[in-house]
């Protein structure tokens, strides 16, 4: 039987969290895709670090290799940072090959250009693991809201930066004690500057402008402010109020302008952020026809993350084959 060769690029949290989807919903996939789906390549920059990984030979650090293989139709992005991800991701658009990524920072930057190269030949990218983690949040906006006008968005966009304000507020913990556990829990990136300082909730912030408006404000007159200045003293005297601070983005149009900010508010419950906790994330949408709309989920993780991208991996599919479809049906008729 024919089988879909995949491959990985990088085999970080995320990366191990898609090879394991991969081995243990293999009966799901078969019967949603007509075909096994095999992890052929597995580029990574250094091989002695898994060499606890059975079929070694999957390992390169040669991502050529991905790119002149004939079989591998469907590319897993899961690199850190704008560098090399963006040179492989449109490499493998430009040869015929599907790409999938979880990687904000390089979606943010360069996510306009690749949509483009993946039109010119033919092929999809799928983004919904840049933002939300596994809340299906571009796909909505994508199926649902098409005739909406999506007036303002206020969204709780990164994990980390959540769980540590809860945990602060809930166990009294400091700042430092809980990040060091948002790390060990693989919430926070490797380097976690850009969680705190707000920069990874932009990114994202940015990728929904984009797919919503179509274009991105000046990224300089988008405020930005982290969580870090925040005390414990702050949270519990915040929380006698029954008020509780959050990281919240805000993408908004003003007098046909859009308008974003990232930063720490003060809400009482009576917001649609209020109650969302830890490691979640929540995007409220305000349609002009749907009204107000919230989704939530988890925002970080390797299986969050995860499940958004083979999901994006059984869209793209299944709609290349209606595709087909239809083009044979045309040919037919
Ligand atoms: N570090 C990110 C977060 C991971 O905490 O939200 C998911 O993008």
């Amino acid at each position: 039987m024919k089988k879909l060769n995949i491959a990985l690029l990088g085999f970080g949290t995320v990366g191990k969290g898609i090879f394991k989807t991969i081995e243990t919903h293999q009966k799901h996939l078969m019967q949603v895709l007509g075909k096994p789906v095999d992890i052929t390549k597995i580029v990574v920059k250094n091989i002695d670090k898994h060499s606890d990984l059975k079929r070694k030979r999957q390992l390169t650090t040669n991502f050529q290799e991905v790119l002149s293989h004939p079989d591998i139709n469907v590319v897993f992005e899961a690199i850190v940072g704008v560098e090399p991800a963006f040179s492989y991701a449109k490499a493998a658009l430009q040869s015929g090959k599907h790409v999938i990524t979880a990687n904000k920072e390089m979606f943010a930057h360069h996510g306009k250009e690749l949509k483009t190269i993946a039109k010119e030949n033919n092929v999809k990218i799928g983004f919904e693991a840049t933002t939300g983690g596994g809340i299906p949040i571009i796909q909505t906006i994508e199926q649902l809201l098409q005739v909406n006008q999506i007036n303002k968005v206020t969204a709780i966009l990164n994990g980390t930066s959540n769980y540590i304000l809860s945990e602060m507020r809930e166990k009294k913990l400091t700042f430092t004690s809980v990040l060091a556990e948002a790390q060990a829990l693989g919430y926070a990136e490797a380097d976690p500057t850009n969680d705190i300082e707000a920069i990874d909730a932009f990114y994202k912030l940015m990728i929904l402008s984009d797919h919503i408006y179509g274009k991105q404000p000046h990224w300089h007159f988008v405020k930005r402010q982290g969580i870090q200045q925040i005390t414990k003293e702050q949270i519990s005297e915040l929380q006698k109020q029954h008020r509780r601070i959050k990281s919240i983005g805000t993408l908004e149009l003003v007098n046909g302008q859009i308008e974003a900010r990232v930063e720490p508010m003060i809400i009482d419950e009576r917001h649609p952020l209020f109650a969302i906790e830890g490691v979640d994330n929540a995007i409220t949408i305000e349609g002009s026809i749907v009204g107000e709309l919230t989704l939530l989920g988890p925002g970080a993780g390797a299986f969050p993350t995860a499940s958004a991208m083979i999901e994006d991996l059984s869209t793209i599919l299944t709609s290349q084959q209606t595709q087909l479809t239809k083009q044979v049906e045309k040919v037919l008729d």
